[in-house]
């Protein structure tokens, strides 16, 4: 290994399309984040973003969630096989999938998520829409360390976009993804900073 090799390993959880993991491995790739990806993990086989991973030569697995009994032996399986991998940090990026507490204890203060609000306002599903409803003039992304709580725990960095008026939930999601694609890697690298202090 190089002196100069980045220390600080990342895992990233994906259950599709994957645009985050790609801002993330993109940021590593130009300099801007001091960290390398370990692995990319899907509980999809058919997860789009897999393709992109492989084409980086970054290992992948699929663990599919509808192979197990129970919420439990997924999340323990899903363990096993992040652990072997040996990360500082695991990187939920669009994995959909609620997350036992037994798990989230397991990896206390190394899980982080990015959510498409800005937390503790719409926490759970169809952020935008919801924004919209309520009135918001703001609305943005939040990267957050998990707790038991579903999208839920401190906040580590957020990112804002105003509400315009003809906004639609999709307008305003496309928005909000290109602050998330800047927002994720700064984040991370700001916990690599923090531990290298
Ligand atoms: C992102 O907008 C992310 O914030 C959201 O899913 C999308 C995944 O897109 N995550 C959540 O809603 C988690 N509660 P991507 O697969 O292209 O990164």
């Amino acid at each position: 290994m190089s002196v100069n090799e980045p220390t600080t390993r990342l895992v990233i959880l994906i259950s599709g399309r994957g645009s985050n993991m790609r801002s993330i491995i993109e940021a590593i790739n130009h300099q801007q984040l001091d960290a390398r990806v370990a692995a990319v993990i899907s509980n999809r086989p058919d997860a789009a973003g897999l393709e992109y991973a492989s084409s980086q030569s970054i290992p992948t697995k699929i663990i599919d969630h509808k192979a197990f009994a129970d919420r439990e032996s997924f999340d323990r399986a899903l363990a096993q096989q992040i652990d072997e991998f040996n990360p500082d940090y695991v990187i939920l990026a669009g994995f959909m999938r609620i997350l036992t507490a037994e798990f989230v204890e397991h990896y206390q203060n190394k899980l982080i998520n990015i959510h498409p609000s800005l937390l503790p306002k719409f926490k759970g599903l169809d952020t935008h829409q919801r924004a919209i409803d309520a009135g918001e003039k703001e609305h943005g992304a939040s990267v957050h360390f998990v707790t038991a709580e579903l999208d839920d725990g401190p906040v580590i960095m957020q990112a804002k976009v105003q509400v315009m008026p003809d906004d639609s939930a999709q307008t305003l999601a496309a928005r909000v993804l290109e602050q998330e694609h800047q927002l994720y890697p700064a984040a991370i690298q700001k916990l690599v900073n923090v531990k290298q202090d």
